[in-house]
């Protein structure tokens, strides 16, 4: 009998998932599907419920309901999405147990790598302090990176450097303003971006531009859509490295992919699949 995965979100129409995921259990010869599903987060607790009696594979969950899962009592959140706040992967385990994990911060620990980027001891600024912020400052913390947290609004950067610094992880992090940024990166090696700015329809807007990036610097844009955002096209320019948000999709896909199913996913399918979507 096929068994069934899923994403849940709201808006979830436009989720690229269900071909990314379907894609690699097509090609593994895999008899399961893939489906997204609606779900509003106050009835969150239902529907996870409700997919585990089903015998569901396994869930992500995406935009407004990763926070809320945190806080269901049925769901026991591994340390890291615990200190993330969030939770974008549910495995369901044999006993009915329910368990939570966030793969984002290692979607995007895994691109900034497969583009030859050493995280340990590199001195990353993650621009932005939301979320998906959050789920990758943590991980690369976790991993030894010095980061520094640039926002607009100064006290969201200054209290999620709290929060990663009093879970006492390997790096050093700091809270720091927009306006700091320019002459932050003379001494950076990476630059994340997890801000809105650049993403559609604010294709022309950009955290930085060719003037503040030099070539020693990556430049990873977790916005996909547009693929090439504005802040790519200024790291280029300025002969920076770039590293495309898709990879950071399609990473934290595949990590969930594992824990639900112990096989290795074919990844570069899944990329192609993503890229293909996109640009339909
Ligand atoms: P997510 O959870 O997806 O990361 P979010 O919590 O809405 O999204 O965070 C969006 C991030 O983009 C925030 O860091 C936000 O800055 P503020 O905390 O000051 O709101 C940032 N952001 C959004 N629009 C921006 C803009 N025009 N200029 C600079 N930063 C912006």
């Amino acid at each position: 009998m096929k068994r069934v995965f899923g994403v849940f979100g709201d808006p979830i129409a436009h989720s690229l998932s269900p071909a990314m995921h379907n894609a690699a259990f097509s090609a593994l010869g895999m008899d399961c599907i893939y489906h997204a599903f609606r779900v509003k987060p106050e009835k969150l607790e239902k529907a996870i419920l409700g997919a585990e009696a089903m015998g569901l594979g396994g869930l992500n969950l995406t935009v407004p309901l990763k926070e809320t899962a945190l806080k269901l009592d049925c769901i026991k959140p591994d340390p890291l999405a615990e200190r993330i706040g969030a939770v974008n992967t549910i495995v369901f385990g044999e006993n009915g147990e329910i368990k939570g994990y966030n793969t984002d911060g290692l979607g995007a620990k895994q691109a900034l790598q497969n583009a030859a980027v050493e995280i340990k001891g590199s001195k990353i600024v993650v621009a932005g302090a939301g979320g998906a912020a959050r789920a990758i400052a943590f991980q690369l913390a976790a991993d030894g990176a010095e980061i520094t947290i640039v926002n607009r609004t100064e006290g969201r950067a200054i209290e999620l450097a709290k929060d990663i610094s009093a879970a006492a992880l390997s790096g050093d992090v700091t809270g720091r303003g927009l306006s700091e940024l320019k002459d932050l990166l003379q001494d950076t090696d990476v630059l994340i971006n997890t801000t809105t700015l650049g993403m559609h329809p604010n294709i022309d807007t950009a955290i930085a531009t060719a003037e503040d990036l030099h070539p020693s610097l990556t430049v990873f844009d977790i916005v996909y859509n547009p693929l090439e955002t504005r802040l790519l096209k200024e790291a280029k320019a300025s002969g920076a490295k770039t590293v495309s948000g898709v990879l950071m999709l399609v990473y934290q896909g595949a990590e969930a992919f594992r824990l639900w199913t112990g096989i290795e996913p074919p990844v570069e399918l899944m990329k192609k699949t993503v890229l293909e979507a996109l640009q339909a």
